[in-house]
């Protein structure tokens, strides 16, 4: 009767030596559900909210030489500070949106110059190759456009203008590591472009 206590004690320990390694194999947790729901690709929020913005900031301030004279294009009115803060605001903003893991392209969607542009799905595998690089670029983005912001809750044209040239750059640069990088060139980290 002993025997048999022993070898069930046995028997339960070896079950808890299972249990616990069968605890350890299991695949890590799935992460935590969030609670965006990202709908449109990167191409949709750029073609929409990004490159809008940014035109309307641009050409809100300009020096127009024409043959009737010097035109200084400024938001002078509070309705067109409003306009221009709506841009701003959109575009600030549209850089979170751009954190958050989204397909570049929907999956009918090509290169519409494919000898120069990459298509999304290119895009999409050099994204995924290194995350960290994206959010780089999109941190650029992040630090030229608040200037701009910042400008316009200033009512300050001239900071305007000048932010215009950063935000130039800091578009281009991540076009051209991601979108129609030269060719041959090793993809480069943003912080190897020129800025
Ligand atoms: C973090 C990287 C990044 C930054 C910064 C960025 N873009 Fe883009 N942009 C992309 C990618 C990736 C695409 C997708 C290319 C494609 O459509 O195949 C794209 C596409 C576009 C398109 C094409 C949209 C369409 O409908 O085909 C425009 C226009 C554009 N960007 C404008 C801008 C402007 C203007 C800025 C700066 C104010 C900017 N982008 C900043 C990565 C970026």
């Amino acid at each position: 009767m002993r025997r048999f206590a022993t070898y069930v004690t046995l028997g339960a320990g070896m079950l808890v030596v299972a249990l616990v390694a069968g605890c350890r194999a299991a695949p890590p947790p799935a992460p935590p559900a969030t609670e965006f729901r990202p709908t449109a690709t990167v191409r949709e929020v750029m073609g929409n909210m990004v490159d809008p913005s940014a035109d309307i900031l641009w050409e809100s301030v300009a020096t127009i030489v024409s043959q009737t004279g010097v035109e200084e294009r400024r938001p002078r009115t509070d309705d067109e500070w409003a306009a221009v803060k709506r841009s701003a605001v959109t575009l600030v903003e549209a850089t979170n949106l751009l954190l958050i893991d989204r397909p570049t392209g929907r999956t009918e969607d090509i290169s519409a110059n494919p000898s120069i542009e990459l298509s999304p799905a290119q895009i999409d595998v050099l994204r995924k190759k290194d995350p960290q690089v994206w959010k780089d670029f999109v941190k650029k983005l992040y630090d030229a456009s608040t200037p701009m912001l910042d400008a316009i809750n200033n009512k300050d044209a001239d900071t305007l203008l000048n932010s215009g040239e950063a935000l130039d750059v800091a578009c281009e640069n991540c076009h051209l590591h991601y979108w129609y990088p030269p060719k041959g060139a090793p993809a480069s980290a943003p912080s190897q472009k020129g800025e």
